[in-house]
């Protein structure tokens, strides 16, 4: 169900970059999918949540759900196939107070994964549907290797407490587990340590008033010590409410609520999320902006969403208007000491963004960023090391970061953590003084499909706003109507890059037909264009050390490329690539969907054409001259057919292109001057 994005499991190098902006609709919150997902399963009646994100973490939720026998779909809202998009819509039958699969005489085997979050909500429903007389199974909870060190005791033992069974086959308090039914006890307090985790608070309030039903009692929960990452207890409060059910802070810390149940709403939409959206910010303050960042308003509950006002501290510009949040830089970027407490998730970008300013960076009370996925603070000290940063850490409290001239090239490793994959992903902009040594440093990242946790497209995303900061010409049209030609003279008048996109198809073409796969294995053949290393020097094509300019050209691997530009998944699978060859100063895009699909927003979009016979002599001509043989008839017989495969195909048809333009032209009485002529006056005349 879940669309993979583009990525690659072993490493992903990122084209250095300078400059960015464009917008960006935000990936739904992944705090408010999973919180409204098992609030509306644990409730009455079904609920359609609107833009539900659609990841690992979403999906691991599902999945639990489901095997408790509840009814979960989710539903893609992507209209254009060759979208971006992991939001969706998610539709779930509530069961009311317990969970079907619980009546069975089976035991249950659940798997949270990575998803800390799942793992703490879903743990106190089932302890308290597991006191129901009807429950008749055990459950075994299990999840991946850093799962099982986590911080779950307090839970464990405030469960226990409530008169949970539960054993644990490997460690004491520690995944994995088995609860089993059991009678609960009439308490009136819970008390819990939140200091490390806000997520176990979370799974309690979120069950509070449900535990009242049962007792008949009006229950305070307690929260021992410090609450880290208060404000998501907050948003816990906010989407219970909407859940009919008002939870009332008596002292700060104490809480209790008089509904019993929750009253599902029918619809319920997800905002977009504010930590996801972090990246998009920095991006912003380094590459200057403005980004626009769609699907989230400024009285949102999320607490990340107050890396706005660090920002604005650092040299960020940010203005709000009903539909977005755009962001820009004004001026220098400047080191200064933050307080992370409240905004643990965000507060990761700062670590890279720090590289930016002109002052170090203190970033103090990370603690609990040693108990998340991976230890965060351990991995962004080794990430910022092996860029040649000094880092200065006082233990687990703070990390304080010294700016460099330069940075030297790096892999760096991810721990299959999603958020130091996007945290150094910053670092593939140049620094001030780097414009020079710039050229040779590589930024490697490992493992980065671990983005899928949360942001599935984060890198599709990326490459597309930095590449919207460079000013691109696209030229499309049909076979034959001198688009390449035409794109090199543009290049070379202005001085910019040139695409051949042709070139993409034509070389996933050639690789098909050596590898023997199967032309109608779109899958095999998508898979295998993600590792596509096409590279151009002057006007050569190479794959690998391979010179392969001229076989590209082959007739054959023309038509080949031409079928497989059919698939969906293949074009999809070549997108990224292709924007990555928008630097500065500028680029020239030829092909068939330059204008309407990978450069949507080029500053020039032509869409060149001539009539089929004038097209078929052109291409006659040519051939003649190289002394291949052919006859008029068959050449134009050729055209007409491929003309209508592409301009009727289902996916990035030629006819999107031409509703895109915004300059057509009709090469059918002009010279390759004459045209050349025309767009480069029109570009000029734009800016
Ligand atoms: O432009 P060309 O002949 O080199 O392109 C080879 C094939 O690739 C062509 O049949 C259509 C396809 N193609 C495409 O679908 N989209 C592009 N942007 C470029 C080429």
């Amino acid at each position: 169900m879940m669309r993979q994005s583009n990525i690659l499991e072993s490493e992903l190098t990122l084209s250095l970059r300078h400059t960015v902006t464009g917008d960006l609709q935000l990936p739904a919150s992944k705090s408010i999918s999973l919180r409204a997902m098992l609030l509306a399963a644990m409730g009455k009646g079904a609920v359609t949540i609107e833009n539900t994100l659609i990841s690992e973490d979403t999906l691991v939720m599902k999945d639990l759900l489901t095997d408790l026998g509840v009814s979960v779909s989710f539903l893609s809202e992507s209209s254009n196939g060759l979208e971006f998009s992991s939001n969706g819509v998610c539709i779930i039958s509530g069961c009311d107070g317990f969970f079907p699969g619980l009546e069975q005489n089976r035991r249950i085997t659940l798997n949270v994964k990575n998803s800390g979050l799942s793992a703490r909500t879903i743990l106190p429903s089932l302890a308290f549907m597991l006191f129901n007389p009807r429950a008749n199974c055990s459950v075994f909870l299990d999840g991946v290797e850093r799962m099982r060190s986590r911080p779950m005791s307090e839970l464990f033992s405030v469960l226990e407490s409530l008169g949970s069974k539960i054993s644990f086959p490997k460690q004491k308090s520690s995944f994995p587990c088995e609860l089993s039914p059991s009678a609960g006890r009439k308490i009136t307090e819970i008390g819990i340590d939140c200091s490390k985790s806000s997520q176990v608070l979370t799974g309690l309030l979120q069950i509070l008033p449900f535990l009242n039903s049962i007792f008949s009692k009006k229950i305070k929960l307690i929260a021992l010590g410090s609450i880290v990452s208060r404000p998501y207890i907050d948003l816990t409060m906010h989407i219970l409410s909407k859940f009919g059910c008002s939870i009332v802070e008596t002292q700060p810390g104490q809480f209790y609520t008089s509904a019993l149940g929750v009253r599902s709403p029918k619809n319920f939409r997800v905002e977009g999320d504010a930590s996801s959206a972090s990246y998009f910010f920095a991006s912003a303050c380094i590459g200057g902006g403005p980004i626009r960042v769609h699907g989230i308003s400024e009285d949102s509950k999320q607490g990340d969403i107050k890396l706005l006002d660090v920002l604005k501290r650092i040299g960020a510009v940010v203005r709000w208007s009903n539909s977005y949040v755009e962001i820009f830089r004004k001026g220098r970027l400047r080191g200064i000491e933050i307080d992370c407490l409240e905004i643990p998730d965000a507060a990761m970008v700062l670590s890279t963004l720090a590289l930016f300013c002109d002052q170090p960076t203190k970033l103090t009370n990370i603690a609990s960023w040693k108990e998340k996925e991976t230890d965060r603070i351990a991995a962004v000290v080794q990430g910022l090391e092996r860029l040649g940063v000094s880092v200065y850490r006082e233990g687990e409290y703070s990390i304080t970061i010294h700016p460099v001239p330069c940075l030297k090239s790096a892999k760096i490793s991810t721990f299959n953590d999603h958020r130091i994959a996007m945290t150094f992903s910053m670092a593939a902009f140049a620094l001030k003084d780097e414009v020079e040594q710039v050229k040779n440093r590589v930024l490697q990242i490992e493992n980065p499909v671990c983005v899928e946790k949360t942001f599935p497209y984060f890198f599709e995303e990326f490459s597309r706003v930095c590449s919207e900061a460079v000013p691109v010409i696209t030229v499309d049209g049909p076979t034959a109507s001198g688009k390449g030609t035409i794109a090199n003279h543009v290049g070379k008048n202005l001085g910019f890059n040139v695409l051949d996109s042709g070139a993409f198809y034509r070389s996933v073409a050639l690789i098909i037909k050596r590898e023997n796969i199967d032309e109608s294995d779109h899958l095999a053949i998508a898979s295998r264009a993600k590792t596509l290393s096409m590279r151009k020097q002057g006007s050569r094509f190479f794959l690998g050390e391979d010179d392969v300019t001229m076989l590209m050209r082959d007739e054959k691997i023309g038509l080949l490329a031409s079928k497989i530009a059919k698939y969906e998944d293949v074009r999809r699978a070549l997108i990224m690539a292709q924007r990555d060859f928008a630097r500065l100063p500028g680029l020239v895009a030829d092909g068939r969907d330059m204008g309407s699909i990978v450069f949507p927003k080029g500053a020039l979009r032509v869409f060149l054409t001539a009539k089929p016979e004038i097209r078929a002599k052109r291409r006659f001509k040519q051939l003649i001259e190289k002394e291949i043989p052919c006859t008029l008839n068959d050449i134009f017989q050729d055209i007409s057919d491929r003309d209508n495969s592409d301009y009727n195909r289902s996916v990035a048809s030629l006819s999107l292109a031409e509703e895109g333009a915004t300059l057509t032209i009709d090469s059918s009485s002009k010279t390759i001057e004459e045209v050349v002529e025309i767009i480069v006056s029109e570009y000029k005349s734009l800016s």
